[in-house]
C-alpha cells in the first residue's frame, strides 16, 4: 500500500524527540515490510511497545488439510457451518473454520456475534470479506468500519480485534496470505499511484480513524507466527495496552475497500477473469464479479466459455445476486465452488445458450485463483455437496 496517510500526533521530523504536554517522550515504532526495504509506517506509543510480562502457547483453529483426491470439482455450502445457536459464542479470530488452504493462502469462514480477542497475524496479510452484517475493527492504527461488501485488508502483524455490531451476525470470508497482498502491479504507476485505467482508485480506500489511545494493564494478544513446522500460536501478555498510539504516518496501514466501488470492465465479447482482478498475493489472485452490463457484440455469448485453468485452482464464493452460469447446480448464496486445475469447467447445462441476448448480470462473487493446488480443510469437508461433480452430466457413477 503506497498511499501515504498521516493521523493524530506526529512530530515534524522522523526519529526525533516527540513529547506529550508533560514533557514525557513518546516511543517511536517502525512497522515495516521486507526488512526496512519496503512499505512502512511510524507509530508513536505512550508506553514501550515491546513490554511483555507473559508468554504462553496458543492453539490456533485447526489448519489440517487433505488433498482434493480423486480430483473433483466441488461445491461447499458455507452457510451450513454455523447454526444460529453458535453465533453468540463465536468470534472472528478463534471461531474461523478452514475451508481450503495451501502453503501460500488459506480460505476460512466464520459467522460471529461475539467480540474477538486482540489478535496479530505475523505470518501474512489478511483480506476479510464481509458477506453480511457489520463490525468495528479496532486496530493499533485506529478503528475501521466494516460493512456488507467490504474487503478489510489487515497487513501482517497489525494488532486488531473484531467487534460485530448491529442486529445480524457478521458473516466473514477470510483470505489469509503467507506474505503480503496489494493491488495488481499493472494497476499502478511506476511510483505506486493507481492508474486511470484501474477499476478503483485511492479515493475508494478507507483508512483508520483517529488513534484509539486506550489504557490498560496486562493485556493479552493472540499471535499467529512462523513455526518450525508451519504456523504456530502464542498468547502474549503486554504490560500496557497496545492501542496507546497517539499518532502515526506512512504507507503501511489497514484499510477497507467496498466491492460496490469496483468499476467493472466490460467488452463486446466475454472478458476473462483478470479484467475483474482486485488484489494479488504471492501464489494467488483475488477477483470479484459484480453486477454489470454484459457483452454487446451482436453474436456474443455472455456466459463464460468452458475453460481449463491449466496452472491454477479456481475458488468462487457466491455472495450475492443471481449467478446464472451455475443455475441448476444447487449453488446459491453462501456457496463456494472449487474448480481445480486438471479439469475443464464452465456453465451448467442450458446456461451457455440461455445467456444469449442478456443485457446485464446481477451476480456478486469473490474469486481466489491459486497457482498451487488447494487442499480441503475441516470446514470445507464438513459442508460439501457430494453431487456437484456430476451436475454437468446429470448423473453420477454407474456403480
Ligand atoms: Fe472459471
Amino acid at each position: 500500500m503506497a498511499y501515504y496517510r498521516r493521523i493524530g500526533d506526529v512530530p515534524p521530523k522522523r526519529h526525533t524527540q516527540h513529547r506529550d504536554e508533560a514533557g514525557r517522550l513518546y516511543f517511536e515504532e517502525l512497522m515495516g515490510e521486507e526488512g526496512f526495504s519496503s512499505d512502512s509506517s511510524l507509530l508513536y506509543h505512550r508506553e514501550i511497545p515491546s513490554a511483555v510480562v507473559d508468554a504462553r502457547a496458543w492453539e490456533p483453529p485447526d489448519q489440517a488439510t487433505v488433498p482434493n483426491h480423486p480430483l473433483k470439482p466441488r461445491h461447499l455450502k458455507l452457510h451450513e457451518l454455523f447454526p444460529e445457536e453458535t453465533w453468540a459464542g463465536t468470534d472472528v479470530v478463534t471461531g474461523r473454520r478452514l475451508i481450503l488452504g495451501n502453503a501460500e493462502v488459506r480460505l476460512s469462514y466464520v459467522v460471529s456475534a461475539a467480540a474477538s480477542p486482540l489478535y496479530r497475524n505475523a505470518t501474512g496479510d489478511e483480506i476479510v470479506y464481509v458477506e453480511s452484517g457489520a463490525a468495528t475493527v479496532e486496530t493499533v492504527f485506529g478503528s475501521l468500519r466494516a460493512d456488507e461488501g467490504d474487503y478489510v485488508v489487515l497487513p501482517a502483524s497489525t494488532t486488531h480485534r473484531w467487534l460485530p455490531s448491529g442486529d445480524r451476525p457478521l458473516r466473514a470470508y477470510v483470505i489469509e496470505a503467507t506474505g503480503h497482498v496489494a493491488p495488481p502491479k499493472r494497476y499502478l504507476s511506476r511510483f505506486g499511484q493507481l492508474l486511470e485505467n484501474a477499476p478503483y482508485c485511492e479515493r475508494d480506500l478507507h483508512g483508520p480513524g483517529a488513534p484509539l489511545q486506550l489504557e490498560g494493564t496486562d493485556v493479552e494478544v493472540l499471535v499467529r507466527h512462523r513455526g518450525s513446522r508451519g504456523p504456530a500460536g502464542s498468547r502474549l501478555t503486554y504490560a500496557r495496552h497496545p492501542f496507546d498510539v497517539v499518532g502515526w504516518d506512512g504507507c503501511l496501514y489497514p484499510y477497507t475497500f467496498s466491492v460496490h466501488d469496483f468499476e467493472p470492465i466490460t467488452g463486446r465479447v466475454h472478458q476473462p477473469p483478470p479484467a475483474h482482478q482486485v488484489f494479488e498475493g504471492s501464489g494467488f489472485v483475488v477477483c470479484n464479479f459484480v453486477p454489470r452490463m454484459v457483452d454487446y457484440h451482436p453474436l456474443s455469448i455472455p456466459a463464460p466459455y468452458y475453460h481449463s485453468n491449466v496452472d491454477s485452482d479456481e475458488i468462487m464464493f457466491y455472495c450475492g445476486g443471481d449467478y446464472a452460469a451455475r443455475k441448476g447446480s444447487g449453488i446459491g448464496p453462501g456457496s463456494v465452488s472449487v474448480h481445480p486445475g486438471g479439469h475443464a469447467h464452465g456453465p451448467q447445462p442450458g446456461a451457455y445458450e440461455g445467456s444469449i441476448g442478456a443485457g446485464s448480470v446481477q451476480e456478486l462473487a469473490v474469486m481466489v485463483d491459486t497457482f498451487r493446488p488447494l487442499e480441503l480443510g475441516e470446514g470445507g469437508l464438513a459442508c460439501e455437496d457430494p453431487g456437484y461433480a456430476w451436475s454437468w452430466a446429470g448423473r453420477g457413477p454407474a456403480r
